[in-house]
Formats: structure tokens, sequence, C-alpha cells
């Protein structure tokens, strides 16, 4: 066995569909540019396994009620694993909705992978236990997870997913300016999932149509996203968060950063991941369609004022870009298509 391996993962931004894509509705995920990565190294034989999670020190324990060290004994137990001290840190704030945990699991699986498989198997295989190991982690926070934010963690890119087909990857055909802003710490993902489930139980026909509802927004929002309508994907953008409110999924300081970031300029805003906290994403406007090396002036004024009114009201955020696809040519909107 080699000494020493890392793994890195991407965060996740999902730009619409969450919650309804645990009931096999369709979802579209983008990577971002923010994720986390981790490192392996061999222990001796008989020493407990050890995470340095960010410096808190963990050992691994499949019978403890403390998620993490169950999560961790979860992760080393999917595959078998000598004794390991793994270090792992992340960029994205832990219950933020931008896939933190994924990212971890994610990273962490693929350094254990490397670590004991380096040379042993295809770059496939690895991929497929890496990944193996990141559900089981994931499964211990999330209860019942989809998929979407595993997928997401692993490929980055802008895709659609369903649990049934996986994923489609999506072509942008503009580059997607998106600010996301922080609201505050949210409720876990499961508490979240888990009260969607009870209102399904109560309510199971409201369900069932938000269900439907957000098929057709999703469904509208990958061909917007392949044509290059912001606008449309703002608007759909805009009514899969009623649909969420509907949920009981937002907070008033959610609804207070979508309502600052349409009244700032955005195209549409919406909660991001399990909500009941977390973070919100504003769509900018932009004058171009085509990829990423090219300036975007409009774009760039149209973030600075999501970000300032948003911090203006107290809220922190930042900006991150999903890239059209890169053969796509640059041209400039018409004034027609700039509204
Ligand atoms: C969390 O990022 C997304 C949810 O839809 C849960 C899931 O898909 O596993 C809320």
């Amino acid at each position: 066995m080699i000494s020493e391996a890392t793994g890195t993962a991407h965060g996740k931004l999902i730009l619409l569909g969450e919650h309804a894509v645990v009931y096999g509705a369709p979802a579209i995920a983008a990577g971002i540019h923010l994720g986390a990565r981790a490192s392996a190294t061999p222990l001796p034989a008989g020493a407990p396994s050890t995470l340095d999670l960010g410096g808190r020190a963990i050992t691994a324990d499949t019978d403890t009620d403390d998620d993490v060290p169950r999560a961790f004994g979860a992760l080393l137990r999917a595959g078998g694993a000598p004794p390991l001290a793994i270090s792992a840190s992340s960029e994205l704030p832990p219950g933020g909705g931008l896939g933190s945990s994924a990212a971890l699991g994610v990273a962490m699986g693929r350094a254990v992978e490397a670590l004991l498989r380096r040379g042993a198997a295809n770059d496939e295989e690895r991929e497929r236990a890496a990944l193996a190991r990141a559900r089981a982690w994931e499964s211990v926070f999330h209860g019942t997870p989809s998929g979407i934010d595993t997928a997401a963690a692993a490929l980055g890119g802008c895709f659609r997913f369903t649990r049934a087909d996986g994923v489609q990857q999506l072509a942008p055909a503009a580059d997607l300016w998106i600010c996301v802003g922080w609201s505050g710490a949210g409720v876990s993902t499961r508490t979240m999932v888990e009260g969607v489930a009870r209102l399904a139980a109560r309510k199971p026909d409201v369900v069932a149509s938000s269900m439907r509802g957000v098929t057709s927004l999703v469904d509208n929002a990958a061909l917007a996203i392949e044509a290059g309508d912001l606008t449309g994907l703002g608007r759909l953008m805009n009514l899969n968060q009623m649909i969420l409110a509907g949920l009981m999924l937002s907070t008033e300081r959610l609804e207070q950063l979508c309502s600052i970031a349409r009244a700032a300029g955005a195209l549409g805003a919406k909660l991001t991941g399990a909500g009941g906290g977390g973070s919100v994403i504003a769509l900018c406007r932009s004058s171009r369609v085509g990829h990423t090396d090219v300036a975007d002036d409009d774009a760039q004024r149209g973030a600075d004022a999501i970000l300032g009114a948003w911090k203006d009201a107290g809220y922190d955020g930042f900006l991150t870009r999903v890239p059209a696809v890169a053969h796509v040519l640059v041209v400039e909107r018409g004034p027609e298509s700039a509204s």
C-alpha cells in the first residue's frame, strides 16, 4: 500500500427540483467551484480508524447515536478497510444546502479507494467503490437520499437527475451567473425530508400535485438552460420557490433573501437544497449567450447589485458561475431577449 492518497469533490447547487427528486421527480443540479478534499494514510494493524474533520477528531463507531462517527464507520465498512487516518475539510458551510456532506463523502471515498486500490483496479471500478462509500456516509445524514448530491459532488457540471435514470448531462447555452446568499444554518436534511414525508402522509393530494408541478418546471428549465433562455429559467425558479414554500420548506429569512435579490434585478430566486435555512440562489441577467472566457459586464453588474443588496440587509453571499459548454459561439443578446 502507498503511504498517502488524496481525493477531492465539488459542492453543488440544486437549480430546481429538490425534495421532489426524493419522490421520483426530476431535478437539475450544478457543481460549483467550492468543494471538499481528503487524504488517507494507513495506521498500524489493530489501531482504530480516525478522522480529522476540519480540526475535529473523530473515531469510527457504527453503534453510536452521534451521526459523524457513525457515518465515518459506515463509509469504512462499505467495501471494508484496514485501520486508516483520514483528514478531510470542506469549503462549504455545513447545513448550507450546498452539498457539504456529499462532497466530504465523495472526497473521502476517493482518498480511501486511491489508497487501497492503486494498481489493483481500473479507474471506473475505483470510482464505483468510492461512490458506494460516499452513499453509505450520506445515508446516515439523509435517511433516504435521492443520490443527486453524491452525483453532483462526483461529477460537477450541470445535469438533470432522476432516481430511476440517474444523470443526464445538460449543455447550458449561456453561462449561468448565480449569486448564493446565506440565510444561516439550516435544520438537517433528514429533518426537512421527514417533514415533507409527514405532509405527504397527511395530505397526499397536495404533495402529489406539487410533485407534478415540479416535474413540468424542471422539464421546461432543462429546455431553457439548453436554449440560453435565462428569463424563462428565472421565472421557473420563482415558481419552484412557491411550491417549496407551499411544502413548508422556506423560512422568513429565505423569503427575504429571494425578495431582495428579485428587487435588485435577479431573473429568479429560490432556496437551494433541503431548505429550513441554508442558502438561496439568485440568477443574474446576462447580455451574452456563450461560454465563459468572455467578460460579461452586465452579468457582473447584476451580481454586484444582488450581493450588495444582501450585504446592506446583513446577509453574506458569493458569486458562482455554471459555464456554458465551450463549443457554443459567443454572441451578444439582442435587445428583445435582454428583458
Ligand atoms: C438535498 O440537497 C436535496 C434533497 O432533495 C434530498 C435528496 O435529494 O436526497 C432535499
